[in-house]
């Protein structure tokens, strides 16, 4: 029985506050997840319940006064937008938070989007009051994601999803560098680590590195480097959603859109 998995359901206009029922997660730190239905994104505000100092993960443009209102309402102080990635699916938020919050952006340094104010790096983390937020460089779904870790809990973007993973055709992907990343770092991390992941395509909206090193069915249950890049290669996917408005815009950190 697949008891690991978390199946409190992601309720698409409803907010989570994981923080409230996952022990794991320090009780000084908040994590809110939210939802794009359009893209499927999941989007991630992680704040210090001490001095309020909040990061937001991959924030989407068309949820932008969603975002607003929600950092106000609970008095936060928004001092970072992180991209896991530069996204194919959907317009990137940062831009409109920067203006709004002046808070800063950060990408990894081999995204090429030159509009970030921090370009971050493997090791490099991110201070949230007196926690910290761990920056660990998981190439494979393109080669300039990150994944970000907090005690107990990982947000993995695209590289590691519900029982699936990241694409890895666009944007310099590879499926042998995926599998790497997942499985000699994140599958590394406790079994017992809350995954929150960059998308929910099937009503599941986190997991645990433990339930996907055995269930996922792409890497999980010991499959090989060659199964896992043969499966990969072989996937017939249309082309992302959003693709030719997405990329360039977001590579501006979504700059063409608001016209700024
Ligand atoms: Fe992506």
């Amino acid at each position: 029985m697949d008891s690991l998995v978390y199946t409190i359901s992601c309720h698409r206009n409803f907010i989570i506050d994981a923080a409230d029922d996952m022990s794991s997660v320090p009780d000084n730190l908040s994590v809110r997840q939210l939802f794009d239905r359009t893209s499927s994104t999941c989007s991630y505000l992680i704040w210090d319940r001490a001095s309020r100092v909040a990061a937001m993960i991959d924030p989407v443009h068309d949820q932008s006064q969603r975002d607003i209102n929600l950092i106000y309402k609970l008095g936060l102080q928004l001092k970072y937008t992180v991209e896991t990635h530069v996204h194919t699916d959907h317009i990137t938020g940062s831009h409109v938070l920067r203006q709004v919050f002046n808070a800063i952006v950060l990408v990894h340094e081999n995204s090429t989007a030159k509009c970030a104010d921090v370009l971050v790096k493997d090791g490099d983390f991110i201070p949230l009051g007196m926690n910290r937020v761990d920056i660990l460089y998981t190439p494979g779904h393109s080669n300039g994601d990150i994944c970000l870790l907090i005690p107990g809990a990982v947000f993995t973007g695209d590289t590691l999803l519900v029982r699936s993973c990241g694409r890895t055709d666009y944007q310099s992907g590879d499926p042998g560098k995926l599998y790497d990343s997942i499985t000699q770092q994140l599958f590394t991390l406790p079994d017992e680590t809350i995954v929150y992941p960059g998308h929910d395509h099937n009503g599941q909206s986190r997991t645990t590195i433990g339930a996907e090193k055995q269930y996922n069915p792409r890497l999980g249950g010991g499959r090989s480097r060659k199964q896992f890049t043969d499966f990969m290669n072989n996937l017939k996917q249309d082309h992302p959603t959003q693709l030719y408005a997405a990329l360039p815009s977001n590579l501006r950190c979504g700059t063409q859109l608001s016209g700024l």
